[in-house]
């Protein structure tokens, strides 16, 4: 009812009463079915009373995976960039593109495949070529944008088989960088090239997936020496 155009009470519609009955039915539902995704190779399943508030990059956080970084916390800056592999429901064709895992109702996730800057290299392990090049370029400072623009620029390499200087410039235009300025950035990700991304891979483990760490080969190594030393 409305007098001088100011509303005194208001009567929900039959049909909005009914959407919100479905949108609330909808997200039980996802409450209540067990969400999992793997990030970096490690399967992990969502508590089923996970507030669907709840983001991505809050889960990764509360997993230690502080590598990933907030700043706008609404889509605008790109500190919180990972990379998502997920099978589209329509064509059922596997997609992964780099994603703001600020924007990502971590509910919504589920089957998704994460991978975040830790687990595309670290000083453990070893660094994956574009966190190499962003270093020799001195395309970092504070550092705080650097794990964004890295897995963005990852999200290119693995979403398309070759990339143009242009390509690079456009897809990195989501991210902000408040000190280093964006030349030696871009000089950096616009002289990778997929042969480089390719030969990175070949420095993965075949079994792992991970950076490879040089203990099969010692193992083999040690066999030697004790083979030697038999003789
Ligand atoms: S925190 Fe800025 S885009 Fe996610
Ligand atoms: S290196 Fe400091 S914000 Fe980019």
């Amino acid at each position: 009812m409305t007098e001088g155009g100011i509303v005194h009470s208001f009567q929900p519609s039959a049909s909005a009463v009914n959407t919100d009955i479905q949108v609330s039915k909808i997200t039980e539902k996802i409450m209540a079915s067990s969400v999992k995704l793997t990030v970096n190779g490690q399967e992990y399943e969502v508590d089923p009373a996970t507030p669907p508030s709840t983001r991505l990059v809050d889960f990764l956080h509360e997993k230690n995976l502080s590598g990933t970084h907030v700043t706008c916390y609404q889509g605008g800056c790109g500190a919180c960039t990972v990379v998502a592999s997920f099978v589209d429901p329509d064509s059922g064709a596997k997609n992964t593109h780099s994603i703001n895992s600020c924007l990502a109702p971590l509910l919504g996730c589920n089957g998704w495949e994460i991978t975040t800057i830790e687990g595309l290299g670290n000083r453990h392990d070893g660094y994956h070529v574009i966190q190499e090049r962003l270093a020799e370029y001195s395309g970092t400072q504070c550092g705080y944008c650097s794990p964004g623009m890295v897995m963005n620029m990852y999200g290119l390499t693995q979403s398309s088989s070759s990339w143009t200087a242009s390509e690079v410039e456009q897809h990195l235009d989501g991210n902000l960088c408040r000190c280093t300025g964006y030349r030696p950035i871009l000089e950096a990700f616009k002289s990778i090239t997929a042969q480089d991304i390719e030969d990175s891979h070949l420095a993965r483990c075949p079994k792992t997936g991970q950076a490879c760490r040089g203990h099969c080969a010692k193992k083999e190594n040690a066999k030697v020496g004790q083979f030697v030393y038999l003789l």
